[in-house]
Parts: structure tokens; C-alpha cells; sequence
């Protein structure tokens, strides 16, 4: 139905209008008195053997909504309803700022695929912590990025100002040094710049949340070069980082489909879907090998089915999350991915999840 109605309509209009006109329908259905209660119970899956424990809490399955999808926490509740896991807002950035000018995304549905160049277009790190204090109950991500027009050299700052504001709202914390389209910010990612910038933001979560230790993660880049991972994985058992999310968007541009002058058209951006899987791979399996079961991961960047999300969590990754999978395969997409995944644990004869993570390594 979706797929249909994706061929017929929805691939001719503009790919970032249709995300917002969606998304804001799917906030007034599950809004709507008793619409959101059926919509919850179709869409939930209560799989005992998906359960699986992260960052101190137990989440109902192990796929997330990646960052970007909702930048300012308008829909937590209404995506939760759909079947995920657990959903990460963001990025959001310590001042609100317009992002890049328009249009900046764009669907490559001969590849499953998106280019986008957004820029960080959020509220700011206020308005979002206004708006998850009024969250319904559900595991929430929130991650965090640098403010466009502040300097290399006022960065720490910046990230810092969000982690005060929005630490205690969070089940987990993100620093995104990772997105192609802040100028700069991937530099951010040299262990001796990534250091004292961790450093600062774990600081800022203990200082806002002395109560509860929030966890902080690191989001990276697929377009690191192999001793640059190895070096992150250094960095975060030396800082006791609590996970590795990997990857962000690529701005490779390989093995593509769609004809090259069209693609070189589209402009600058980070590509997603189908063509990220294997580096995503890579980077995990690559990850996994220098942390061991030290730091959690999360594997991210190409997944479009159980099969992908079974293969991640074999090669470590205690969590999956997916943005571009979720456009091309519609509302209920997460259901069925996270039903196969059940059945996959089933047919290997286990009883949960947890028993299938890095079972590959
Ligand atoms: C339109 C769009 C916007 C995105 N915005 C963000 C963002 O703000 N912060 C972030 O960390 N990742 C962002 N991402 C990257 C995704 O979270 C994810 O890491 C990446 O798309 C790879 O996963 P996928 O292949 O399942 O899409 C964005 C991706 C897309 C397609």
C-alpha cells in the first residue's frame, strides 16, 4: 500500500515537504483520542525475545530512529507509537539557525538512497528541552552538534551549553562530530580536538545531572580512515565512554545507480540508505574489534530490513537505527522489521536478542 502509494504520489513531490507534511499528519493521528491508542497497539511489538538492555534501561526492541528525522523533539510519542524501539532527536545545536537553503534533500530512489545538506535546521537547544520535559514515556536519545556560525575555537562552549540544557531530559547523550554539512565540524573528530571536547561535555552532564549519570556517546563519520577509527575506539575506552554510534551520512559518492550527472547535480551533501551499508559494516565490525563488549554500539547506515539489522547485531551492535530504510518502506516499517527480527532470533534457537549480539566476532 505505502510502496503503491510512494510510486504514484509521493516520489514526485519535493522529498523535504513530503517528510513534513507526513510527519506532522502522523502527530495529529496519534494525537486524535482514541486514533493514538490504536495505532500504538497495531504497531507495537511485544516480542519478549526483542527486549534488550542499553545505557541502564530496557528497551521493548533494538531498532531506533536515527538523528535527523526529528530535529526538535515535535513527535517523540507519535514515532514511538509506530514501533520503534527507542528515537533520537536531534541535531540540535545551542542556538536555533535556519540550517541551509532550500532545497537540500533528495531522494535517489534508483539506489534507495538520500542525499541531504540540511545543516543542523532546528529550534535550538531551549526549545527542545521545553519540549521533551513534556515527553510520554519511552526511550529518548537526544544528540547534539555545533552552532553554525560559532568558531572552531568556541565549539566546547557551544556543546557544552546544549549538554547543560538538555542532559537531564536525555536517556542518552550524542556528541555528532560527524555531519558533512557544518563546515568544519568532522575535524572535530582528531582524537586531540575529540579529547578535551568529550571531556567537557561529560562534565557538563554530571554538572546538570548529578543524580543520574547520563550516558554520552560518540557519533562518527563513515568516511574516517581506518587508524582514525581505531583511534576513536582508543579514545573512548581511555574517556569511559558509554557507546559509538556508526555512521552518519558518506560524502562518497560510489557505486551509485542513479546516471553520475545527476547525482553531481544535486550538489554537496551526505548520501544515505542502501549504498552506506557495506562502509557502515566495516566501521563496525572495525569498532568492535578494538572495544570488545566495553562500549556499546550502534550500528547505523543502511539498513533496510531484518536481514541488515540481524547481521549488525551479530557483528556487536547492541543497537540498530535507521532514517532512510524508514522513508522508503513507510509507517509501518518498523513494525515489520522488528516482527522478522523476532523470528530470526526464534528460528536460531535462542530466547532473546541479547544472545545473538556479536555472535559473528
Ligand atoms: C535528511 C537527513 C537528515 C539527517 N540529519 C541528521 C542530523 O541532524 N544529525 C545526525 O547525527 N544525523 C543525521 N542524519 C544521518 C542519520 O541519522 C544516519 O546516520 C544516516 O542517514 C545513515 O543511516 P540511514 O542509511 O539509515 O539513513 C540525517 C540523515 C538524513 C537522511
Amino acid at each position: 500500500m505505502y510502496r503503491f502509494l510512494y510510486w504514484l504520489v509521493l516520489q514526485r513531490l519535493p522529498a523535504e515537504g513530503t517528510h513534513r507534511v507526513s510527519f506532522a499528519l502522523l502527530r495529529v493521528l496519534v494525537a486524535t483520542p482514541g486514533l493514538g491508542a490504536l495505532v500504538r497497539r497495531l504497531c507495537t511489538v511485544r516480542a519478549p525475545e526483542l527486549r534488550v538492555h542499553a545505557f541502564g534501561r530496557d528497551l521493548p526492541g533494538p531498532l531506533g530512529l536515527a538523528a535527523g528525522f526529528d530535529k526538535d523533539a515535535k513527535g517523540v510519542g507519535a514515532l514511538l507509537a509506530l514501533g520503534f524501539g527507542f528515537i533520537e532527536i536531534g541535531t540540535v545545536t545551542a542556538e536555533a539557525q535556519p540550517g541551509n537553503p532550500k532545497p537540500r534533500m533528495f531522494r535517489l530512489p534508483r539506489d534507495r538512497a538520500v542525499i541531504n545538506r540540511m545543516g543542523f535546521n532546528n529550534d535550538g537547544a531551549s526549545a527542545a528541552a521545553r519540549r521533551l520535559a513534556h515527553r510520554p514515556p519511552g526511550i529518548v536519545g537526544v544528540n547534539i552538534g555545533k552552532t553554525k556560525r560559532v568558531a572552531e575555537a568556541e565549539a566546547l562552549a557551544d556543546f557544552t551549553t546544549s549538554a547543560e540544557r538538555l542532559a537531564p531530559l536525555a536517556d542518552y547523550l550524542v556528541v555528532n562530530v560527524s555531519s558533512p554539512n557544518t563546515p568544519g565540524l568532522r575535524d572535530l573528530q582528531a582524537v586531540d580536538k575529540l579529547r578535551p571536547l568529550l571531556t567537557a561535555v561529560r562534565a557538563a552532564c554530571d554538572l546538570a545531572s548529578p543524580l543520574r549519570r547520563v550516558p554520552l556517546l560518540v557519533k562518527i563519520a563513515p568516511d574516517l580512515a581506518d587508524d582514525d577509527i581505531d583511534a576513536v575506539a582508543d579514545l573512548a575506552l581511555e574517556l569511559g565512554l558509554d557507546g559509538i554510534i556508526a555512521t552518519n551520512t558518506t560524502i562518497a559518492r560510489t557505486g551509485l545507480a542513479t546516471p553520475a550527472d545527476r547525482v553531481a547535480a544535486l550538489g554537496a551533501g551526505g548520501l544515505s540508505g542502501a549504498p552506506l551499508k557495506q562502509r557502515s559494516l566495516a566501521v563496525l565490525r572495525r569498532l568492535r574489534a578494538r572495544v570488545g563488549t566495553k562500549v556499546t554500539l550502534i550500528a547505523v547506515g543502511g539498513i533496510e530490513n531484518a536481514d541488515d539489522a540481524w547481521l549488525r547485531i551479530r557483528a556487536g551492535a547492541r543497537l540498530v537505527q535507521a532514517y532512510t530504510g524508514f522513508i522508503y518502506g513507510g509507517p509501518l516499517w518498523p513494525r515489520r522489521l522488528h516482527v522478522q527480527l523476532a523470528a530470526k532470533v526464534r528460528a536460531a534457537g535462542l530466547s532473546s536478542i541479547e544472545d545473538a549480539i556479536g555472535a559473528d566476532v
